[in-house]
C-alpha cells in the first residue's frame, strides 16, 4: 500500500505531529508514505518527498509543516481534478490523506466524490470545521493569544491605557473567545455577535466611571460592526477559495474609542504570531491520534471520511457532513 499525505491552507502547530504519526503507523503496517509538497499545488505540479521515520522522528514539537503548504484550489484550475487524478495514478498512490481546514477538505470531498480514495484530517487554528470538537492548531493558537493578551494587560495597567488586541479566526470567534476569556479580557467581540461602536464606547465609559483605569478588549479579525459597510479588510483581493484578507478592525476600533472618550487607546495585532511556534501537548496528542486514525481508515478501506474528536474520543464522520456548514460559536 502506498499513501500520499499533504497539508493545505494556513500552517498550524501540530501538523508535523500528525505527519509523524502517519509515517509511524504506516511503517507499522509496512505501507509506503509519499509527502506531497505545497498542498494541492503539489498534486497539480507534482512535488514530493518520500517519508520515512528518519525524516519525521524529531518533528513532533516543531510548528509549521515540513511538507509546506499553499492555498491552491484545483477546483479553480482548468482541468484541476483530472490533473490531480493523473498525479495520483502516476505516483502509484492507493490513498491520499489530506490535512487541512474546510477549504482543503472541500477539495478532498470533491476528489472523493469523483472516486478517489481520500481521507481528511481537520486542521485550522480557527477551529471552524464542523463535526469535531477541535482542529489541529486551535489549542496552541488559543494559548499563544492568551499569553499575548496577558502581556498587553501589564502594559495597559501600567500606562493606564486601553488596548485593543485583534485576534485571527476569520469568520468564527473561537480563538478570540477562548483566549480572551482565559486571559480575563474586559470585552470580547466576535463575528457571531455583531456590535455597535457606540455600545463599545458606552461600555468603556461605564468601566472608567466605575474607577477602572485600563481596559483590555479582544476583537476577532472578522468581527462584524453593525451598520458598517462590511468587514474590515486589508484590501479587496481574494484567494483561490474566495476569502478576503481580513485585518484592521483593531486599529479602527482603537481610533473610534480614543476619539470618543479621549482615553489613550492602542491597537495590537499579533496576526500570524499565534499560528506559529511549538504546538501544545494537547495539539501534539490530538494530531498524533488523528494521524493514527487516518491510516487505520485507509487500512480498513474506508474513504470519504474525516477523523474527528468528540467528547475526548476519536471518531469518523463523512466529509460531506463536516463540510455542510461552518462551525460557529453557539450563542
Ligand atoms: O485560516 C487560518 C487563518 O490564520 C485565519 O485565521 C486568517 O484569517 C487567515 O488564515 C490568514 O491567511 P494568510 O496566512 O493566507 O494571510
Amino acid at each position: 500500500m502506498r499513501i500520499g499525505v499533504l497539508t493545505g491552507g494556513g500552517d498550524a502547530p501540530g501538523l508535523n505531529a500528525a505527519i509523524r504519526a502517519i509515517v509511524k503507523r504506516c511503517e507499522k503496517y509496512g505501507f509506503e508514505v509519499v509527502g506531497i509538497k505545497y498542498g494541492w499545488a503539489g498534486m497539480l505540479k507534482p512535488e514530493t518527498l518520500e517519508l520515512e521515520y528518519e525524516n519525521v522522528k524529531d518533528v513532533v514539537g516543531i510548528g509549521g509543516t515540513i511538507l509546506k503548504t499553499s492555498r491552491t484550489n484545483p477546483l479553480k484550475t482548468p482541468g484541476g481534478i483530472k490533473t490531480v487524478a493523473k498525479t495520483f495514478k502516476d505516483l502509484r498512490l492507493d490513498a491520499l490523506i489530506a490535512i487541512g481546514g474546510d477549504d482543503t477538505l472541500s477539495v478532498a470531498k470533491a476528489l472523493s466524490d469523483s472516486g478517489m480514495n481520500v481521507v481528511g484530517v481537520p486542521k485550522t487554528i480557527d477551529n471552524d470545521v464542523s463535526e469535531t470538537d477541535a482542529t489541529i492548531g486551535f489549542d496552541t493558537a488559543v494559548n499563544t493569544a492568551m499569553h499575548i493578551i496577558e502581556s498587553l494587560r501589564d502594559m495597559a495597567e501600567s500606562h493606564e491605557r486601553i488596548v485593543v488586541v485583534e485576534i485571527m479566526g476569520r469568520h468564527a470567534g473561537w480563538i478570540a473567545l477562548h483566549s480572551g476569556l482565559a486571559a480575563g479580557a474586559d470585552l470580547i467581540l466576535i463575528p457571531e455577535e455583531p456590535f455597535k461602536i457606540e455600545d463599545v464606547v458606552k461600555f468603556v465609559e461605564k468601566k472608567m466611571a466605575s474607577g477602572q483605569k485600563s481596559l483590555v478588549i479582544a476583537v476577532a479579525e472578522g468581527a462584524v460592526i453593525a451598520d458598517y459597510k462590511g468587514l474590515v479588510t486589508k484590501d479587496t483581493s481574494v484567494d483561490q477559495f474566495g476569502h478576503v484578507r481580513l485585518g484592521g478592525i483593531g486599529e479602527f476600533l482603537a481610533k473610534e474609542i480614543e476619539n470618543a472618550t479621549g482615553i489613550e487607546t492602542r491597537a495590537v495585532t499579533p496576526a500570524h504570531i499565534i499560528r506559529g511556534g511549538p504546538p501544545t501537548a494537547f495539539d501534539r496528542m490530538m494530531a498524533t491520534r488523528y494521524g493514527i486514525a487516518a491510516v487505520d481508515l485507509v487500512k480498513g478501506g474506508k474513504f470519504g471520511l474525516m477523523v474527528a474528536l468528540k467528547a475526548g474520543e476519536i471518531v469518523t464522520v463523512p466529509l460531506s457532513k463536516a463540510l455542510s456548514k461552518m462551525k460557529n460559536i453557539n450563542k
